[in-house]
């Protein structure tokens, strides 16, 4: 028997509980929700011509030439030139491949834009969409004007008229003299809010639809970077895309015996962006930074003290970009990008799996700066990498300690670890510091290795652990599954939230698990008993159960990991039920999984259910995670 007492309140829910990591790895941002096609639209990547290939007859070597303007720009320094000689009518041409090919929707606008210098007046392109079989798909031609040898920017929109998984783009070129090409881009009309040159509308409604109470970026390790002149700095990311200085991507690594993609981070998301997604969402912008200590699994590279403040100043003057006024030299900045409303930023992440007494020296020199100045800001210190281990426990005491606001734990463990972990928090101090769970998977095999190896065996465990977060909601403020997303073909991580390739995109089992939680947040964790216990995992069950004032509404989670099917009666105290409850049930075969050819394999199914007086009769399929919903007088 699971009895609910509605009239035993346990904790108040942060809106903040349920929430997402995004982090650039698996193509999460380039070639992912940043919805450019062109790859390597700057040259800048570490072979400037990655990306792109000679189409057409050159007439002398040196036709094509990639030159180099450091002295006057350090930011974007290279360009393209081609030599059009005493005239060319489309005989030579470029072609760009893409991040895995272009994915192109039929009847959809694209619009393609450059920056160019001519020497000669009179230039055109043609712009030609081509599919796998080289068979056009969508033209447009644009004629450049503007005065000769000066930087222009130009665009073009036009349709494609068939679609494709992995198409090109042809550039062909009509005119004569040199001509320099810079920031050759293609973007769908498409995007999340129609933004011009803004992000993959398909990935961003995932999020969306999970409601997420928060969102932290720009990711893990990213943050981190191989090495110190690799770490994301996020003022490098601001302003006119030209200006935004790309740099090699820390996940372009041969890892998890996978080989290193050409990676590159080029900016055209940056924080600014991160922030305005945050706000689109509905979620709080969760921002991590550098600390001052490069990523301890590669180069371990530190910043000595006596030259952290820059590190320290970057973490200030974000505060003001987010929160700033007009008066503020950053504030200024936010604003004059089009958002004059400040972004009520609330938390920030010191460091991210740093570990060590250098990271607790560091964090303390960020956290004195920081609280003198805006003692309202919730800062979130790293607890490093794995929970059981001794590192952890320096970590976590040395934070609490320092009074630390947040504690970041991540833990990518076994399924087995996640069920035996579901009372992990019952027993953590209600009056220190609030628990991130700031990055967590159940690894099937404890590897992240194997394409998509988010079966439900992984999925169902989480949920258990879940039900442990919930209920300890007056210690849990915040949680999100890791990492988020996955292009099938450049990958380099597993197991994912979200899978995608150029045109298709599904949820894994543990995206549905996550959003069955986030939208059904409650704003109160009240009582359940199971067996007159609160036991995680006693009886093969794990129970969570919170009210929702504001909906009037019980809902309670519960998760079967017994191999067969059971009934249970829950009975509810403390409130007058309803006659009819709804359920959403999810079960499948352990090894199961979703995949692009079969997406919703695995997909909550919802039913309603009559209730006796006070109490529900459910019936738990083996291996399910069941969440009840009743309405309440
Ligand atoms: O989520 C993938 C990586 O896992 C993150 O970048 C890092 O923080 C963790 O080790």
């Amino acid at each position: 028997m699971i009895v609910v007492n509605a009239s035993k309140p346990v904790a108040a829910i942060s809106s903040t509980m349920w929430g997402v990591f995004f982090e650039d790895i698996n193509m999460g941002a380039d070639g992912g929700i940043y919805a450019e096609l062109v790859k390597n639209r700057s040259f800048e990547f570490s072979k400037p011509l990655m990306g792109w290939s000679m189409k057409g007859k050159r007439t002398k070597e040196g036709d094509v030439l990639v030159l180099n303007r450091q002295d006057k720009n350090t930011a974007n320094p290279r360009f393209l030139r081609v030599n059009l000689h005493q005239g060319s009518s489309r005989e030579l041409g470029i072609a760009n491949e893409g991040f895995k090919g272009m994915g192109i929707k039929k009847e959809l606008t694209y619009e393609f834009s450059l920056m160019f210098r001519h020497q000669t007046k009179g230039t055109t392109l043609f712009i030609e969409l081509v599919n796998e079989a080289n068979k056009p798909i969508g033209s447009g031609q644009l004629k450049l004007e503007g005065e000769a040898n000066k930087w222009h920017k130009q665009s073009v929109t036009f349709k494609a008229t068939e679609a494709a998984a992995k198409a090109k783009l042809n550039i062909w070129f009509e005119g004569t003299g040199f001509l320099d090409l810079d920031m050759i881009s293609l973007f769908p009309s498409d995007t999340w809010k129609g933004r011009r040159g803004g992000m993959r509308k398909d990935m961003i409604q995932m999020l969306a639809d999970m409601k997420p109470g928060f969102i932290r970026f720009p990711g893990g390790c990213i943050v981190e970077g191989m090495d110190l002149a690799n770490r994301y700095q996020w003022k490098k990311t601001l302003g006119p895309l030209e200006e935004r200085q790309l740099i090699m991507n820390r996940w372009n690594v041969e890892f998890a015996h996978r080989p290193a993609p050409d990676y590159f981070q080029t900016f055209g998301l940056g924080f600014f962006e991160y922030f305005q997604l945050a706000e689109d969402l509905g979620a709080e912008p969760v921002p991590i930074l550098n600390c001052g200590m490069a990523c301890q699994f590669n180069t371990a590279e530190l910043v000595p003290l006596e030259q952290l403040d820059p590190y320290v100043q970057d973490a200030l003057d974000l505060i003001e970009f987010a929160n700033g006024d007009a008066s503020t030299q950053w504030g200024k900045i936010r604003i004059a990008m089009g958002h004059p409303a400040p972004f009520k930023l609330k938390y920030l992440g010191v460091g991210n799996e740093n570990w060590g007494p250098q990271y607790i020296e560091r964090a303390k020199v960020f956290q004195q700066a920081i609280k003198a100045k805006y003692p309202d800001i919730k800062l979130i210190y790293s607890s490093g990498t794995n929970p059981e281990s001794d590192r952890f426990h320096y970590l976590d005491t040395a934070l609490r300690k320092m009074k630390a606001d947040v504690i970041d734990e991540h833990y990518y463990m076994p399924p087995e670890w996640f069920l035996k972990n579901a009372g992990r928090y019952d027993n953590y101090d209600r009056n220190g510091a609030k628990i991130f769970a700031g990055e967590y998977a159940a690894h099937v095999d404890g590897k992240i290795v194997g394409s998509n190896r988010n079966l439900w065996e992984a999925a169902i465990a989480e949920a258990a652990f879940m039900t442990g977060l919930e209920r300890n909601a007056g210690v849990v403020d915040m949680a999100s599954y890791a990492p988020l997303f996955a292009h099938a073909e450049g990958w380099q991580w597993a197991p994912d939230l979200i899978w995608l390739d150029n045109l298709n995109i599904y949820g894994t089992p543990s995206y549905y698990v996550q959003k069955m939680f986030s939208t059904h947040k409650g704003t109160q964790v009240i009582q359940a008993l199971i067996n007159q216990k609160v036991v995680a995992g006693a009886d093969q069950l794990y129970v969570s159960a919170v009210r929702d004032e504001a909906k009037k509404e019980l809902i309670v989670k519960m998760v079967n990991t017994a191999a067969n099917s059971r009934t249970k009666q829950i009975s509810f105290q403390g409130v007058k039920l309803a006659k009819v409850a709804s359920l959403l049930t999810m079960s499948a075969n352990l090894t199961d999984k979703n995949s692009l050819d079969d997406p919703s394999l695995i997909t909550p199914k919802a039913a309603s259910l009559k209730l006796k007086g006070q109490t529900a009769t459910v019936q738990l399929p083996a291996n399910s995670f069941l969440l009840l919903k009743v309405p309440y007088q």
